[in-house]
């Protein structure tokens, strides 16, 4: 039986990854309540104890402001950690699997991202996670994934945001000249599952299908939701976030096509399946 550590286990990705486990896999899940990451000495005792034949690392500091903020802990929490987790990896020889991101990318392409495409971050969110891929790639058994605007039933998401606001609120603003593709996470976990245990190695990326902007995904979550609020489309400047985000950074996956595997659900379809199975939920909760 295969031995699987999942870091951030208790994240959103996390979460969904272990409970879409296949039944012959023996998952350890970790987060930071086991040891922070960022600390020395902490992967390699983890490693050591548990002996994992792969990990899939997911834990990181994913507070695109928060880094924004403060570069250092952005850095501290999303690189060095996982510059020691790949050090510990490499002592045992075991497979890393790490989750990264869109925000590695400018987004000034006009078309959607390959895996070799130019890296170059907006913000130190995306400096964090790049510093991290550099050290993982390193790893002779090793595969960057990177996902994009992830949302599910485990933890904070803008649809699940969206539609808590959208019940206490006539009018929603919503950002309409940022693009991407909604992945949701137990849509992702399945495939991640699939990644763990093959032998392919270097950057992937792994989106659901389509493109859409923020303003796009709220109004079809408000929709689906049956509620009559307004969604209305701003500009990314009116918004005024402290962050640079990229402003189209699709990630193509045609590689994970190449490799012979269906897509992840087209976006609205995995949208409109996570809004009429959590509404009750975010209801209860709002
Ligand atoms: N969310 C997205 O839209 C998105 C998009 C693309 C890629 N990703 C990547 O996907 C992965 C999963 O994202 P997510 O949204 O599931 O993240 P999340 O919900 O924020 O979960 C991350 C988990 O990692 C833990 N953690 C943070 N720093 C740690 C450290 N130094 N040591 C040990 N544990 C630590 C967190 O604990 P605390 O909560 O206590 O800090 C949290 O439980 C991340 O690598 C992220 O960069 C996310």
């Amino acid at each position: 039986m295969a031995r699987v550590m999942v870091t951030g286990a208790q994240g959103m990705l996390g979460v969904a990854l272990c409970l879409a486990a296949p039944p012959s896999v023996d998952v350890v899940p970790v987060d930071i309540n086991d040891g922070d990451l960022s600390q020395p000495g902490v992967a390699a005792k983890l490693i050591s104890e548990h002996s994992p034949d792969a990990v899939v690392h997911c834990a990181a500091w994913t507070d695109v402001d928060g880094c924004t903020r403060d570069p250092d802990r952005a850095m501290t929490n999303n690189a060095v950690a996982t510059e020691l987790l790949a050090q510990a990896c490499m002592a045992i020889g075991n497979r890393l699997v790490y989750i990264s991101t869109d925000y590695v990318f400018p987004g000034t392409l006009g078309r959607p991202y390959r895996e070799h495409d130019r890296v170059g971050p907006l913000n130190p969110y995306g400096e964090s996670k790049l510093r991290g891929e550099r050290a993982v790639a390193r790893l002779p058994d090793h595969c960057i994934v990177r996902t994009q605007w992830l949302y599910g039933p485990a933890g904070k998401n803008f649809v699940a945001t969206i539609l808590r606001a959208a019940q206490s609120r006539a009018e929603l603003r919503v950002v309409a000249d940022e693009y991407g593709s909604p992945t949701l996470t137990t849509d992702l976990a399945s495939a991640l599952w699939i990644v763990a245990a093959s032998d392919v190695t270097g950057v992937l990326h792994l989106t659901g299908q389509g493109i859409c902007s923020w303003f796009q995904l709220a109004r079809l979550a408000v929709r689906e939701a049956g509620l009559t609020t307004r969604v209305c489309p701003i500009s990314s400047a009116d918004w005024g976030s402290v962050t640079s985000r990229p402003r189209y950074a699709p990630l193509a996956n045609d590689r994970w096509a190449d490799l012979g595997q269906p897509s992840l659900r087209p976006w609205q379809e995995a949208a409109a399946w996570y809004v009429r199975s959590t509404i009750g939920d975010l209801v209860a909760r709002a």
